[in-house]
């Protein structure tokens, strides 16, 4: 069973994404961390993210202690993800790492939960089931700030926003992979829901989808 969760920065589909695959006993990936691994390394070496070859040579040799790092949960390894993520090279090296995650879950898990950007699109378009989940941009950055802020770093509110538009601008235009809804994607809007509402809503989902499958 392959779930695919993907939306805009801070929509709350990272949060919603690890939690059903705890409850499920799934795999989870968070894809977003490839690419802030791959932003972070490039920023690392002096580069530039916006440089074509860096970024490649970046996504080709990934380090994959980068994953886990807290240091890739920044703003700015955050925007150095979205730039690198422009370039169809950096997505093609990722790209196999999540099909492959997604083919053979890691030990041996009855199912993956993968979020992103393109996951319904391009990374498993025959997904058991597909989630986008979305919320107003405002309440993205309050949540964005808040999270920031229970993380010791320093957070602006307007300054948050501004980030998260101009992120969300870049992924929605790309020419590769763009973020959208696919067709076949249930819209979860959390503008107005805790995250206990978000996860029931997304569970009624996962069963039906499951006795679809039966
Ligand atoms: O989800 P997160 O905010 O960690 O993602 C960071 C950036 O990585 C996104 O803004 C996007 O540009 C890129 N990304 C992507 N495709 C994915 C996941 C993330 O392009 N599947």
């Amino acid at each position: 069973m392959i779930i695919a969760i993907d939306g805009p920065a801070a929509s709350g589909k990272g949060t919603l994404a690890r939690r059903l695959a705890g409850h499920l006993g799934y795999a989870y990936l968070d894809s977003g961390a490839l690419y802030r691994a791959v932003g972070l390394q490039v920023l690392n070496a002096g580069e530039d993210p916006g440089d074509e070859a860096a970024a490649i040579r970046a996504a080709a040799n990934l380090q994959q202690d980068l994953l886990d790092d807290p240091a890739i949960r920044g703003e700015t390894p955050g925007k150095a993800a979205s730039r690198v993520a422009v370039i169809p090279g950096v997505r093609q090296h990722l790209l196999a790492f999540q099909q492959n995650f997604a083919a053979l879950p890691p030990d041996g898990a009855p199912g993956a939960v993968i979020d992103g950007r393109d996951i319904g699109t391009i990374v498993c378009p025959d997904a058991d089931l597909k989630i986008f989940v979305t919320a107003s941009a405002e309440t993205r950055a309050k949540r964005r700030t808040a999270e920031l802020l229970a993380r010791g770093e320093t957070a602006d509110l307007a300054k948050t926003l501004a980030d998260i538009t101009a992120r969300d601008a870049r992924d929605r235009s790309r020419k590769t992979a763009p973020l959208k809804r696919a067709e076949d994607a249930y819209l979860l809007d959390t503008t107005n829901l805790d995250i206990d509402g978000v996860f029931l809503e997304a569970l009624a989902l996962v069963e039906s989808a499951k006795a679809g499958r039966e």
